[in-house]
C-alpha cells in the first residue's frame, strides 16, 4: 500500500439499494485517498451501511459495534486510528441515539447525506460522533462522484439506482421516514449511467428505487415520461440486453409500463410486485390502497402483455388484527397468482410507524403462519422451477461455477444455472437446455445455436 492511502471497509445490511450506496460511497471516498477492503481487521476507516426494516435488522447494528470496539481498540494499541460510521436506515432513524449510546461511533451518516462523506470524515475522530442526518434538497446523485467500473462481482449484471424514497406511508413501514420523499432521478443522467455500463461489459441493467416504478421523468423535448418510456430508452442502448426493475407497487404499474413488458425483449419475463396481504382488510389497514382484487386484475393484464412472465411477491404475517379469515385470504392469493418465489415476513413493530400503536398478533401466532406460508410458497417455486426442466433458457454467465470446468449464471426468471460450459462464456448471454434442479439451482447443458428459445406459457 503506497503512502497517504487508506483502507475503507464497508459492510452491507438490507436491500439492493444499500448494496449500489455502498459502491457510490466507495467511490466518493476515492479522492481522499481511501481505497476499499475486503476485511475489517485492515481497515482505517469501518462504515456499516444499516437497515432499520425490522427489528432484528435493527439490532445487528449495536451487536456489529460491539465487535468494532475491540478493533478500534486493537487499532489504538498499534497507534492507528480506526474511524467507525454508521451509514444507511439505522443512521437515519437513530442516529443521534447511536452516538449517544456508542462510544466506537465517529460520524453517522443518512442516505440522503452521502455526498458529505469526504468532509465529515476530515471531522471525526475528535471525540464527538459527526452527524449528518438531513434529508439535502440537491440531488444527492448528481453530487455524489461519478460511479467507477462495477465491482467485479457486478460486472456483467449491475444495478442502478433512479428513484429514492416513499410517499406511500404503509402503516407498517419505515421507509417514507428513513429515506425521505420520492425523488427521481434525471433520464439523462440514467442513461449515461447505463452506457457507462455497457461500455464496461454489463448486458443487465436492475433499476432500483423504494417505488421504482413511481419513477418520473422528461424526454426529448421535456414529454413526460415514466419508467415504461425510460426501460424504452435503456433497450436502445447497444450492450444492454436484459433489463429488470425493482421494487414496484401495484399502484404504479401505468399502462406505458405494463406495454414496456409486451414490448421490450430486453425487459426480462419476471415481477417483483408485492401485495403483502390477500385480505382487504388488512390492505386497507396496512394503506396499500388497493385490493385484492384490484391485485389480481392488474396481475392478469401484465400476464396478458407478456404471457411468460413470472412473478414475485413480498408478504407479511400477523399485522396487527389479521384474523385466521385474513390469513387464509393471503394463503389463497398465493395460490391465485402462483409465484415463482417469494419473500415472507413475521411483522415487525417499528417505532413511530402507525401500525405499531395497532392491537398487535401474538408471537406464536405470526410464526406459526409464516411457517404455512412459507410451505405454500416454497410449493409453488418448486413446481415453477420443475416446470423449467426440458425447456430452454436464456442465460446470462457471470462467474465460474460450483465445480470445476462449471460456468453459473442467471436464467430469465432469477434461479441461478450452473452448466458445464468454458469460461470464454462468462460474460454473454447463451441458450442453456435445462436438464435438473436441486435447492435452489437449476442445472443444464448449453443448447445448439440453432434451437429456438420455448416460450414459458
Ligand atoms: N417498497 C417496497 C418494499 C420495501 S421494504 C414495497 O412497497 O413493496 C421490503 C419489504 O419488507 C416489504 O415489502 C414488506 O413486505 C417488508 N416489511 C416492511 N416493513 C415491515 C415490517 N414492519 N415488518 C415486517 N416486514 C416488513
Ligand atoms: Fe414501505 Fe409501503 Fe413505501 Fe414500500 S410502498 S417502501 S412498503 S411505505
Ligand atoms: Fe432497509 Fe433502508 Fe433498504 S430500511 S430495506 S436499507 S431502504
Amino acid at each position: 500500500m503506497s503512502a497517504g492511502k487508506k483502507r475503507v471497509f464497508i459492510k452491507t445490511y438490507g436491500c439492493q439499494m444499500n448494496v449500489y450506496d455502498s459502491g457510490r460511497m466507495t467511490d466518493a471516498l476515492a479522492p481522499s485517498g481511501y481505497v476499499p477492503v475486503a476485511d475489517a481487521e485492515s481497515a482505517d476507516l469501518i462504515l456499516l451501511n444499516t437497515c432499520h426494516i425490522r427489528e432484528k435488522a435493527a439490532e445487528k447494528v449495536y451487536s456489529e459495534l460491539g465487535r468494532l470496539r475491540a478493533l478500534k481498540e486493537a487499532g489504538a494499541a498499534e497507534g492507528r486510528e480506526v474511524l467507525v460510521g454508521v451509514a444507511g436506515c439505522v443512521a437515519q432513524a437513530e442516529g443521534e441515539e447511536i452516538a449517544r449510546r456508542s462510544k466506537v461511533v465517529d460520524l453517522v451518516v443518512g442516505p440522503q447525506s452521502y455526498q458529505r462523506l469526504p468532509e465529515m470524515i476530515a471531522r471525526a475522530g475528535k471525540g464527538r460522533a459527526v452527524i449528518g442526518t438531513d434529508f439535502a434538497t440537491a440531488d444527492k446523485f448528481a453530487a455524489l462522484a461519478k460511479p467507477s467500473a462495477p465491482p467485479r462481482e457486478a460486472r456483467y449484471a449491475a444495478f442502478l439506482t433512479v428513484q429514492e424514497g416513499c410517499d406511500k406511508f404503509c402503516t407498517f413501514c419505515v421507509v417514507p421516514y428513513t429515506r425521505g420523499a420520492e425523488v427521481s432521478r434525471a433520464a439523462p443522467a440514467i442513461l449515461d449511467e447505463a452506457r457507462r455500463l455497457a461500455s464496461e461489459g454489463v448486458r443487465e441493467v436492475t433499476l432500483l428505487g423504494q417505488n421504482v416504478n413511481a419513477w418520473t421523468g422528461e424526454g426529448p423535448g421535456g414529454r413526460p415520461w415514466g419508467l415504461g418510456h425510460l426501460l424504452h430508452a435503456l433497450a436502445g442502448i447497444p450492450g444492454i440486453d436484459r433489463l429488470r426493475y425493482t421494487t414496484s407497487h401495484p399502484r404504479d404499474m401505468d399502462d406505458a409500463l405494463i406495454a414496456a413488458h409486451r414490448d421490450l425483449d430486453a425487459l426480462m419475463p419476471y415481477l417483483h410486485l408485492p401485495v403483502q396481504s390477500g385480505s382487504d382488510r388488512i390492505l386497507a389497514a396496512m394503506n396499500r390502497r388497493h385490493t385484492r382484487a384490484d391485485y389480481l386484475r392488474l396481475v392478469e393484464r401484465i400476464r396478458a402483455a407478456r404471457p411468460d412472465i413470472a412473478f414475485s411477491g413480498d408478504f407479511i404475517t400477523g399485522f396487527p388484527g389479521e384474523s385466521d379469515a385474513d390469513f387464509a385470504d393471503t394463503l389463497a392469493i398465493v395460490e391465485e397468482v402462483g409465484y415463482a418465489s417469494s419473500f415472507t415476513f413475521k411483522y415487525s413493530p417499528r417505532p413511530g410507524t402507525p401500525a405499531a400503536a395497532m392491537d398487535q398478533v401474538a408471537e406464536e401466532v405470526k410464526s406459526e403462519r409464516l411457517q404455512r406460508l412459507q410451505a405454500a410458497i416454497e410449493r409453488h417455486q418448486r413446481a415453477f422451477n420443475a416446470a423449467r426442466v426440458g425447456t430452454v433458457a436464456e442465460v446470462l454467465f457471470e462467474r465460474r461455477g460450483r465445480h470445476p470446468g462449471q460456468i453459473a449464471g442467471r436464467a430469465p426468471w432469477l434461479q441461478p444455472v450452473q452448466v458445464q460450459g468454458d469460461e470464454s462464456l462468462i460474460g454473454s448471454i447463451a441458450r442453456v437446455t435445462i436438464s435438473r434442479l436441486d435447492a435452489n439451482s437449476l442445472h443444464g447443458e448449453l443448447a445448439g445455436r440453432d434451437l429456438p428459445v420455448e416460450m414459458i406459457a
